[in-house]
């Protein structure tokens, strides 16, 4: 057994084999000039580079790459809930661009306030004080220094496996090797837990070892007295980790007991993709702050933000954000547009219904395919495990790559996370036409890669 593939949080499968042999065959010699070019001019990192293919144009819910080439985009960095080039937020953008295109610090306009005020309304309890900022990364900083301020603590507690975004503050946080590793001294004042439904969790499995994970955050935290905040994602994006309610609600009383804020991340989650518009929504409990940002700028725009509990308003002397796009004017009718979209065109209850759909026709491939060892939905956002074994759950990612490629050839696009796992993440405007054709492009996948 390859222990680090076992143990591949995201999986950096861009310099494979399996990834040239894909290439040689399907790309032109033209498009393998553009790649090799950037390759020439971009840095390169884990996981953007070497780039798969490129493309030309972005609408719907499919992808077009430069040899005409067509895939419906089942990944989309998570900001397409809305599809891309939607006509409504395009529109609503242009307008704000020739109306007003920029917001200088220390003015505002009646399309921030707008913004603030429907996140307000629709956020629960006292979550009734926004700061916008140009990226997830960046939000998730300003709550941290907020919990920071607001408490006069300055510990973290996260999670292993986790990710809230790439700057050195984020990563400290954040639990995933490649992005802490051979950088140098993290953050201070960091400590983890073990994420929900762990991969091998050392409690053991199932409910039982997520509440002696629960039972060993209590722990800590009646030792440590510094901690300001426990921050997580309520469901983990890349490989949808779904907590129960009874998990979500304890956690939350256990920040209660010892006095220490829940940050929740929501970046990848919010705005419709499970079904609500937030994700804690479906566990009856409010952050003291929450996150988001991805498809909050409609898929066009970098957009993200914290919506925070009215008390935490406390921190009037120091600069939380202080971004140079931290209000933008074309962000906020780019965020408008989004939500009104989401609202006018019912996609919440679209997500629901999905939900279901997802649910009955993935579980009738795992009865199907032995390979699939476990499926998991919220809403328009679904997990399909791998496993080489049912029993062991030992991680199938070699399979997990070659249906992907087969997928990409048949032309559907999609992210396999933690080595093994196929997520979906569907733009909520997918039909269920457009989805039975998804799957049964996966099925096709799976039949060749495990049954011939
Ligand atoms: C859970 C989570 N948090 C934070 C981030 C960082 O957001 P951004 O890439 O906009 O900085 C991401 C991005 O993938 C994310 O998935």
């Amino acid at each position: 057994m390859d222990i680090r593939i076992n143990s591949r949080i995201e999986g950096d499968i861009n310099g494979t084999d399996a990834r040239q042999a894909w290439q040689d065959e399907h790309l032109s010699e033209e498009t393998l000039a553009v790649l090799e070019q950037d390759s020439k001019l971009f840095l390169h990192q884990s996981m953007s580079t070497p780039c798969l293919n490129a493309i030309v144009n972005a609408e719907g819910i499919y992808l077009e790459d430069q040899d005409g080439r067509k895939v419906i985009d089942f990944h989309g960095n998570s900001v397409h809930q809305v599809g891309y080039k939607n006509e409504y937020v395009m529109n609503a953008i242009i307008a704000q661009m020739q109306q007003l295109p920029f917001l200088p610090r220390r003015y505002t306009s009646k399309i921030a306030i707008q913004l603030a005020q429907k996140l307000i309304e629709l956020a629960p309890g006292d979550l009734n004080k926004v700061l916008f900022a140009p990226g997830g990364t960046s939000a998730i900083g300003i709550a941290l220094k907020l919990a920071r301020r607001a408490t006069g603590k300055h510990k973290m507690i996260s999670t292993w496996d986790s990710f809230h975004g790439a700057s050195l503050d984020a990563i400290s946080v954040g639990g995933e090797s490649v992005f802490r590793s051979g950088i140098g001294p993290l953050m201070s004042g960091t400590e983890h837990m073990m994420p929900y439904n762990s991969y091998r969790s050392i409690f053991g499995e199932g409910e039982a070892a997520n509440a002696k994970n629960l039972d060993y955050l209590a722990y800590m935290l009646e030792r440590e007295e510094d901690v300001c905040a426990v921050i997580l994602e309520p469901i983990r994006s890349t490989d949808v980790q779904i907590p129960s309610v009874a998990y979500m609600q304890r956690l939350r009383q256990i920040c209660d007991d010892y006095g220490v804020l829940l940050i929740l991340d929501e970046i990848p989650t919010a705005l419709g993709r499970t079904g609500t518009m937030f994700v804690h929504e479906h566990y009856g409990i409010v952050p003291d702050i929450v996150v988001i940002g991805k498809g909050f700028g409609g898929g066009i725009f970098p957009m993200a933000g914290i919506i925070a509990r009215e008390h935490l308003d406390i921190a009037g002397d120091i600069s939380l954000g202080h971004y140079t796009h931290e209000k933008s004017a074309v962000g906020c009718a780019a965020a408008l547009a989004t939500i009104a979209y989401i609202e006018q065109e019912n996609l919440l209850e679209h997500a629901k219904n999905m939900e279901r759909w997802l649910l009955v026709h993935l579980q009738e491939l795992q009865r199907k395919y032995a390979v699939i060892g476990d499926v998991r939905v919220k809403g328009m956002l679904a997990a399909i495990e791998l496993v080489s074994n049912r029993e062991t759950k030992e991680k199938e990612a070699a399979g997990a790559e070659k249906v992907l490629y087969e997928c990409l050839s048949r032309g559907l696009s999609f992210k396999v996370s933690s080595g093994n796992v196929i997520t979906l993440v569907p733009p909520l405007i997918t039909t269920a036409e457009q989805m039975e054709e998804a799957i049964a492009i996966l099925d096709q996948a799976l039949e060749q890669v495990f049954t011939k």
